[in-house]
């Protein structure tokens, strides 16, 4: 039997799911708004779920496709949910708390939809274990039944947890960038972990961690559970083999050039902290900085930056001289790098001094931004020598 299994993603990064799916061999069938469908076998159901709950670093979570049907009245919610057979994915004691929503449907009570399909998946599960009673104290199974236009799609939550909680952060700065959003940034910027790479307004480190991860390999998801894990219809010595393997994979990169810089003191040592949960702590330079001190002795690197977006009044005027400040220091000092900013600012290309060479729309939260991609001059050298510049004194910043 073929399964669908839908990544979730926020608006903007699909096509980067996608390839990275592509990349870890997922069967993938389409991407949509906000989610791409791949899928699995009865044979390699558990492993599928298991390998992509743990390797993917930019989806948000992974659910089953349990079913979709056309309904416009309760009665055909019922019992379109009732033929379902929910015995083969909820145990008898599951706990299945049911959410909802719905878009341009006659079923517009999304309450009412969420009360019909558990009380359908209930009867279902009643008859199915002979008992009147559902005890719901065991394993957690989350249901979504989701009207769009009509048609009543139905799926399961196997993450639990968003998939951004890698398990690394629990000390942030102001506005932390989800890290799911910031490894799509990475893969966006085309990053190579034999080249340098900067973050000058680091904050608790997501950028310079993510970046550190994926050159060393290690998958975002090994040290952190996931619901599906408790479920009976899935083999839990999968999900330890899989983790394990996950673990055998991670590397010790040499050569890594990473640094995160941030002007304030206290966010700085939360970055270190971070970094070392993560198990990346000594592939990354972290310092005390002001932007405008920014330089490096190696060329040819990648600088990504989410700086302050002044959203509060009295602070925009603030945002902009730093993108000002920005503009100036990676045209003076990093005239061989390319620079990918993440910023809601309309005006930043202005106020940066030059056109950005692609734009990317993209939501850090509700906020909606642009990715300014500034890229780099052609290389000169072979790619892989990154020989560090003659080093040039009165450095703020220690030199990359
Ligand atoms: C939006 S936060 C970055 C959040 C970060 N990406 C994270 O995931 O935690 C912006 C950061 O810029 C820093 N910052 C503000 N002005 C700066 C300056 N002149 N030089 C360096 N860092 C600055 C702030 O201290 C703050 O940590």
């Amino acid at each position: 039997m073929q399964y669908e299994l839908i990544a979730t993603s926020t608006f903007g990064i699909e096509g980067v799911l996608a390839e990275e799916l592509d990349n870890n061999g997922f069967k993938r069938i389409r991407n949509e708004n906000g989610r791409v469908v791949f899928g699995a076998e009865d044979d390699n159901l558990t492993e599928t779920i298991a390998r992509a709950n743990m390797v993917l670093r930019t989806a948000d979570r992974i659910l089953v496709h349990v079913a979709s049907f056309e309904a416009h009245t309760f009665d055909q919610l019922f019992d379109g949910v009732a033929a379902i057979p929910w015995e083969s994915w909820i145990c008898q004691d599951a706990r299945f708390p049911v959410e909802g929503r719905s878009q341009k449907s006659d079923l517009f009570s999304i309450s009412d939809c969420q009360a019909i399909t558990k009380k359908a998946i209930a009867t279902r599960l009643s008859k199915a274990y002979h008992i009147d009673w559902l005890p719901e104290s065991g394993p957690l199974v989350k249901v979504e039944v989701a009207v769009t236009k009509n048609v009543v799609t139905l799926t399961l939550d196997t993450s639990g947890e968003g998939l951004h909680k890698r398990g690394y952060r629990p000390e942030v700065s102001q506005a932390p960038i989800r890290e799911t959003l910031a490894a799509a940034i990475i893969m966006c910027s085309k990053w190579n972990p034999k080249r340098p790479f900067m973050d000058p307004c680091c904050g608790s480190g997501t950028f310079p961690i993510e970046a550190a991860m994926i050159a060393a390999n290690i998958a975002p998801g090994i040290n952190r559970s996931f619901i599906a894990e408790q479920w009976p219809c899935l083999d839990s010595s999968v999900w330890q083999r899989v983790r394990q393997e996950l673990k055998d994979a991670v590397i010790e990169p040499e050569d890594l050039h990473i640094i995160g810089t941030d002007i304030d003191d206290s966010v700085v040592r939360r970055a270190r902290n971070n970094a070392a949960r993560a198990g990346v702590g000594q592939y990354i330079h972290f310092q005390r900085s002001d932007l405008r001190d920014a330089k490096s002795r190696f060329s040819y690197g990648t600088m990504i930056c989410n700086p302050p977006y002044g959203e509060r009044i009295g602070e925009q005027r603030d945002a902009e001289l730093l993108y000002k400040r920005l503009g100036k220091v990676f045209a003076a000092e990093f005239g061989t790098w390319s620079c990918h900013v993440i910023t809601p600012c309309s005006t930043f290309e202005k106020l940066f001094g030059r056109q950005a060479d692609k734009k990317r729309k993209l939501f850090n939260g509700r906020i909606r931004c642009d990715l300014y991609q500034f890229f780099a001059p052609k290389l000169r050298r072979p790619a892989t020598a990154v020989k560090p510049e003659k080093p040039q004194d009165g450095n703020d910043v220690e030199k990359v």
